[in-house]
């Protein structure tokens, strides 16, 4: 039966405009619906910042230390992750279909570690990327690399190809053996992603100047880890870098590879969500460090 016609029951809020709801995420506000919808599955609403965990690395360096059993190590951490990068292959085969935070598909590929690794080609046909709800598809981008062009090529095929179904692209700054990791080499990588149309860059903390990176750019920047180093210093870096204007991390070993992964993705998002200082959540992190083995002390 349709709704008969009676407006005296009917709420208009004649007084209330509609109003227009601003999309916090940084030079995003022009896209559309479908892009922010996946944005916002990456970056949490409430601050605009990502606790982004990186489990990629398999794409060129196999069962890296710490992801040898993404099964047993990895699934116990999603619950504390906005998002997780990865390739499709491990998405599949081990991740949980009930995971509710953003899926970042690794999308490039070709060399291994043992050649030269910014030989890279797209690996991923867009329409897999929406057949596993990808919110974004991430590419690797050696500016100055040897095979500079072929990669920038790859980013802006993958850009159009993304853009077409609303699906967001991760431009990861990738740093050569000969290339010096500073805030200029940074920003030149940085800039020249965003200027091509990536939604977003993932790059390196570096100092000083961290900060001219991320106001040159004119989307969001995550930083990487990179390399294990101690926790404390790990915390550190994240602090620095989203109070100089990352919108979150990416990270990887610096998750994983941690002595107690649980605390360590915890601390972090004490960071990246709460604004804590590194030293409270370094206090935190060691405390629930603390905690775990005394209990595993009483297990035994
Ligand atoms: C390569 C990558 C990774 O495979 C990975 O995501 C790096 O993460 P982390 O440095 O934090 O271990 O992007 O450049």
């Amino acid at each position: 039966m349709p709704e008969p016609e009676n407006k005296e029951e009917k709420n208009f809020y004649l007084k209330r405009k509609q109003k227009n709801q601003v999309f916090p995420i940084k030079g995003c506000h022009n896209t559309d619906w479908g892009l922010k919808n996946r944005l916002s599955r990456i970056f949490h609403p409430r601050t605009g910042r990502t606790l982004m965990l990186a489990i990629d690395h398999g794409y060129f360096q196999g069962p890296t230390t710490g992801l040898e059993r993404v099964d047993v190590t990895i699934v116990p951490l999603l619950k504390s992750a906005d998002s997780l990068m990865l390739t499709r292959g491990i998405l599949r085969a081990v991740i949980p279909p009930t995971y509710q935070g953003g899926i970042v598909l690794r999308a490039s590929g070709g060399p291994s570690i043992l050649k030269e690794l910014s030989n890279e080609n797209l690996a991923l046909d867009m329409e897999e990327a929406l057949r596993l709800n990808a919110s974004a598809v991430a590419v690797q981008v050696f500016i100055g690399g040897e095979y500079e062009t072929q990669t920038v090529s790859n980013l802006t095929k993958l850009v159009d190809a993304a853009t077409r179904y609303g699906v967001a692209t991760l431009a990861v700054t990738a740093v050569g053996r000969q290339l010096t990791r500073d805030a200029k080499y940074l920003r030149l990588a940085c800039r020249i992603c965003a200027e091509l149309g990536a939604t977003l860059v993932k790059t390196y903390y570096v100092s000083p100047d961290f900060e001219t990176v991320t106001a040159s750019c004119p989307v969001p920047i995550v930083i990487a880890g990179g390399k294990k180093i101690p926790e404390q210093e790990a915390l550190i870096m994240a602090y620095n870098a989203v109070q100089q204007g990352a919108a979150g991390v990416d990270m990887g070993r610096n998750i994983f590879q941690a002595a107690n992964p649980y605390a360590m993705i915890a601390a972090l998002r004490l960071i990246v969500h709460e604004n804590f200082k590194p030293e409270q959540a370094y206090q935190f992190y060691q405390e629930r460090l603390r905690k775990t083995e005394e209990k595993e002390s009483q297990e035994i």
